[in-house]
């Protein structure tokens, strides 16, 4: 049977940095406040004329040239992203402006900060089952669209950017998606959510005859909403656990993996993740104190980062754990 594997990948972030003490300016907090609670320092947020959909097609176009692929010889995009610049789905446009030309498969996956755990895993099981040769999984995604920037508690965690990585067909033997492990509970929604603003409808008949409440008038989505002890608690208890049965798929324990890369939402969760795995802190890859929680894109910016710098080498193992809103969870083991 067919194995997969990673052979590139490329990032890409808004110009607009804003800082801790930028953002003091238009709430209550402070630089102090944020990197002890955190550990982010600055994050990129789209401005101007910048999109979303172009981020990912830059992030896209550096993991084809790692890669050595042609855009034409992608056969599937997989375009993970919560913000998408259409509600239909911003993969195809994606694609088209690639220029992948022989007419790929490209579509959307919904899944927050677990979207790009989710891509890979969907990137293999193309590969493995439905006979796909290179797959771009892209995670990509502008919360700063969808927070209230009134509200401290949660305006100061997120920031935009894109990554990607090309996932390729490969015999059996060099397989590089070692094990996976993927979980949702829907019961979680309350704590993480952006939702549709229900408003009150009156199905009911009126008096002449007319269902009252129709036409609908446009609706529109809340501002992110988030519990942040529970979610804090969630990712603390779930991830390790997650790492571990992915791991033992893999038939390894934390002890062989060489980074952990956890979706990089606080450094507090990274590290308290990190201890109990008993994976020191030398082999933990972080970048959020530069980008702060960028959705679906925290993990396939941070291996871009910690592979362009010579951090991550070829045949190295990579832990890789996402968690989110849903709420959902997942983790990876893969060979570089
Ligand atoms: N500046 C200053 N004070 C603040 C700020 C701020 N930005 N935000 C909150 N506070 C205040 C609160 O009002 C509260 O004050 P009070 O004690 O007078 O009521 C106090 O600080 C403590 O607030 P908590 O919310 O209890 O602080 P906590 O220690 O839990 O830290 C944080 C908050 C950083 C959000 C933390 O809970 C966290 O990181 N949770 C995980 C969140 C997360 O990762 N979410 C993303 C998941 S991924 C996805 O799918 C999008």
């Amino acid at each position: 049977s067919k194995g997969c594997k990673l052979v590139g990948c490329g990032s890409a972030v808004p110009s607009l940095k804003v800082s801790n003490d930028d953002l003091s300016k238009i709430v209550d907090t402070s630089d102090e406040w944020i990197s002890v609670r955190t550990g982010i320092h600055n994050r990129r947020v789209l401005s101007g004329n910048e999109s979303l959909t172009a981020l990912a097609v830059e992030a896209a176009r550096k993991a084809l040239r790692m890669a050595q692929v042609d855009p034409d010889d992608v056969d599937l995009v997989l375009m993970c992203t919560s913000t998408p610049e259409d509600l239909f789905g911003s993969g195809p446009q994606v694609q088209k402006s690639l220029g992948c030309k022989r007419n790929p498969l490209a579509y959307d996956i919904t899944a927050a900060c677990s979207g790009f755990i989710l891509g890979l895993v969907s990137a293999a099981c193309h590969i493995r089952g439905g006979g796909f040769n290179n797959v771009l999984v892209i995670g990509a995604d502008s919360l700063s669209r969808h927070v209230d920037w009134t509200d401290r508690g949660t305006c100061i965690l997120f920031g935009d950017a894109a990554g990607a990585v090309v996932v390729q067909a490969c015999d059996n033997e060099e397989d590089g998606l070692l094990g996976f492990d993927l979980h949702s509970d829907g019961e979680g929604h309350r704590h993480l959510n952006v939702s549709f603003k229900e408003q009150e409808t009156h199905n009911e008949m009126g008096s002449n005859g007319s269902v009252l409440g129709f036409p609908p008038r446009r609706h529109s989505y809340s501002c992110l909403q988030m519990n942040g002890k529970e979610v804090f608690r969630f990712a603390v208890r779930c991830v390790p656990q997650s790492i571990e049965l992915a791991l033992g798929k893999a038939g390894l324990s934390a002890a062989n993996v060489d980074w952990l890369l956890l979706h990089q939402a606080n450094q507090r969760i990274v590290d308290a993740v990190a201890t109990r795995l008993d994976i020191p802190s030398e082999r933990v890859i972080s970048n959020l104190a530069n980008y702060g929680n960028t959705s679906a894109a925290s993990i396939p910016l941070a291996l871009d980062e910690a592979v362009r710098s010579g951090k991550v080498k070829s045949g190295q193992t990579i832990a890789a754990a996402g968690f989110g809103a849903g709420l959902t969870w997942g983790s990876a083991i893969v060979r570089w």
